[in-house]
This record gives structure tokens, sequence and C-alpha cells, in this order.
């Protein structure tokens, strides 16, 4: 119900999701409480990394995902106005090998090579702690 909602990996142009079998187990809506507040500024992004950590921990994967139609997926769930969709977490047995490789001329967009790994280019700490 929950996987037309989403959009995957914009950068693989080619690729458009995980196929029947590999798509995930399960998945979590992190949603904000209106009723309480209508600014949700970073505690959900806090809350989908401790998460994230956690299920990696139990060997799982996952994946954030904040591009959804959220309307459509509002009326699917039967999600109440009350509450704003904000995050999704996909979760699931990872089966894919993921490579990091150290990001070159600012270019971050992931890609797969002919064995379908997935290349990751990362910022490295020297870069990412910043000396004045
Ligand atoms: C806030 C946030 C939103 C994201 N939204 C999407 C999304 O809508 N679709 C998607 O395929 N990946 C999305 N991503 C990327 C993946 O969650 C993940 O970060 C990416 O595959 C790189 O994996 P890594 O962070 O484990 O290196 C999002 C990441 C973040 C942090």
């Amino acid at each position: 119900m929950i996987f037309p909602s989403i959009a995957w990996a914009a950068y693989l142009k080619e690729w458009h999701g995980p196929v029947r079998g590999e798509r995930p187990a399960g998945y979590i809506i992190i949603l904000g409480d209106k009723s309480i507040t209508e600014s949700f500024s970073v505690d959900h992004g806090i809350a989908a990394q401790s998460i994230m950590l956690g299920a990696t921990e139990i060997g799982l994967g996952g994946c954030m995902i904040a591009s959804i139609k959220r309307e459509e997926l509002r009326k699917t769930l039967s999600i109440p106005d009350r509450f704003e969709i904000l995050l999704i977490l996909a979760l699931g047995k990872p089966v894919e090998n993921i490579i990091i490789d150290p990001v070159k001329d600012n270019d971050i967009k992931y890609w797969r090579d002919e064995k379908l790994n997935h290349h990751v280019p990362k910022r490295s700490l020297d870069e990412l702690i910043i000396k004045f």
C-alpha cells in the first residue's frame, strides 16, 4: 500500500526502484502532530537517524524517504489532517553491495557499476571538520 506513494533514487535514471521480492519488508512513517506544534524543525531527523542506526545494528538496511506523494498516502492509510507526513523509513534485509567512494569534483551523485555495486561518494572527515 505504501510503495506506490514513494520515489526512489532520482540519480539512477534507468532504475525504477526495488522489484517485487526486493522491496522493503516494513516501513515507519514519521508523523508530526500539528495539535502540539506546526514547526517540526530537526527532531524527526534525529529520530530517523537513531532508528536507522538501531536497524543497522541488528543487520537490517534502511532508506530515509522524503520524496512522498503525501496526499495519496494520506488517503490510502486514512491519516488524519492533524498529522503532517514528515519522513518514511523503509526497512528490510539489505541485498546490495555498497561501496563508499571519496567525493571528486564536488559530485555526490551515487551510481551503479556493471556488477551492480552501489557506489556512494562521501566527503572525507578532513573536509567535514572545518578549521578557521
Ligand atoms: C532526509 C532524507 C531524505 C531522503 N529522501 C530520499 C527519497 O525520497 N528517495 C530516495 O531514494 N532516497 C532518499 N534519501 C537517500 C537515502 O535515504 C540514503 O541516504 C541514500 O541512499 C544514501 O545512503 P547512506 O545515507 O546510507 O549513505 C533521503 C535521505 C535523507 C537524509
